[in-house]
């Protein structure tokens, strides 16, 4: 076992370092920033490694597979989503795919919440007046928002991040709480959210938070058309993929009044460029894809990906196991 080698794409933290030390040689790309593809591609050819420990930035693709050789045992991603990854060509090459479910829950399902309320309240905007000396005297009319409590909240994925947002915002007093995805889930009476289809949720809900992930059911669903079925007063809030929101759509959306606001974590492309016309539209929060950035749930992603290393190495089933046949 002290021969296994692993490859890390990126800096990670130390718990992930440490646990990885003890059982595999490392090679890494000494940085924060992401790997250029070409050099993942190089690198993978140097050594024959046993594992790939990667970054939802970095393509996994048939290239770097064939680059790293058939002795490579799985690719381990620091994050829950893994659509940068080709499983078609991880199962066809015998390569196991491990992710870190879990460990975000509870910081993303937190940042939902965060910007949920500062979509609605118009928070943002409130702390920019201030910096602008735009706070003068009190007036009945200025950044006004919209309450939740009697409102209808709906919720487009309801795993585990969707349930945690839920289980946060039902003592705000929504007045009705609707989810959708692919089936019904037991667990949902526990909010008492009531089961509904994509059509139901878009047309009922003054509040509608995106926690899924991105496949092919789920793309551009939130597009031109969805948005004028949706109601006027609608506040939309993603923190699960950019890509399930047809982007120039949302811009149009916004600025003839189809829905009232929206609130963005996570966007098609990331990084948005800073001139992106989203970003400075007023009714639109973006942030930069930082759900999951606490201490805690970064730490436990690094060990987790790395025990899914191990985990490779050792003949046993990684605990994000995400090839399941
Ligand atoms: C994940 O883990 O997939 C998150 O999007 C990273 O913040």
């Amino acid at each position: 076992m002290a021969d296994c080698k692993v490859y890390v794409t990126r800096r990670i933290p130390k718990p992930g370092t440490e646990l990885l030390s003890k059982h595999f040689e490392i090679d890494s790309y000494d940085s924060d920033e992401a790997i250029p593809h070409q050099v993942l591609v190089e690198a993978m050819k140097k050594k024959r490694y046993d594992a790939l420990y990667c970054m939802l930035t970095d393509t996994i693709d048939s290239e770097v597979l064939e680059a790293a050789g058939s002795q490579l045992k799985i690719v381990a991603t620091m994050s829950v989503g893994y659509e940068h990854i080709d499983l078609h060509e991880c199962a066809t090459r015998n390569i196991l795919v491990a992710n870190t479910p879990g460990v975000s829950t509870d910081s993303v399902a937190e940042l939902t919440v965060a910007l949920l309320l500062l979509t609605s309240r118009r928070i943002a905007e409130g702390v920019e007046a201030v910096r602008n000396g735009e706070w003068g005297d009190w007036k009945p009319h200025w950044l006004c928002g919209t309450e939740l409590t009697g409102s209808t909240l709906g919720i487009y994925g309801l795993g585990r991040i969707g349930f945690n947002v839920g289980r946060r915002l039902k003592p705000f007093g929504f007045s009705k709480i609707y989810y959708t995805d692919v089936h019904e889930v037991s667990y949902a009476k526990d909010i008492d959210a009531e089961f509904t289809d994509f059509e139901g949720l878009i047309k009922n809900c003054d509040f509608i938070c995106v926690c899924c992930n991105l496949t092919p059911q789920t793309r551009h669903m939130f597009n031109a058309e969805t948005f004028k079925k949706m109601k006027n007063n609608a506040i939309l809030v993603n923190t699960g993929r950019g890509g399930v929101i047809q982007h120039d759509d949302l811009l149009e959306a916004l600025k003839n009044g189809d829905i009232a606001a929206a609130g963005l974590d996570v966007t098609e492309p990331e990084p948005l460029d800073k001139d992106h016309p989203l970003v400075h539209q007023k009714n639109c929060v973006i942030l930069p894809h930082m759900g999951s950035n606490t201490w805690d749930s970064r730490n436990a992603m690094a060990e987790i990906a790395a025990r899914n290393c191990v985990a490779a190495i050792t003949n046993q089933t990684p605990e994000g196991n995400v090839l399941t046949s």
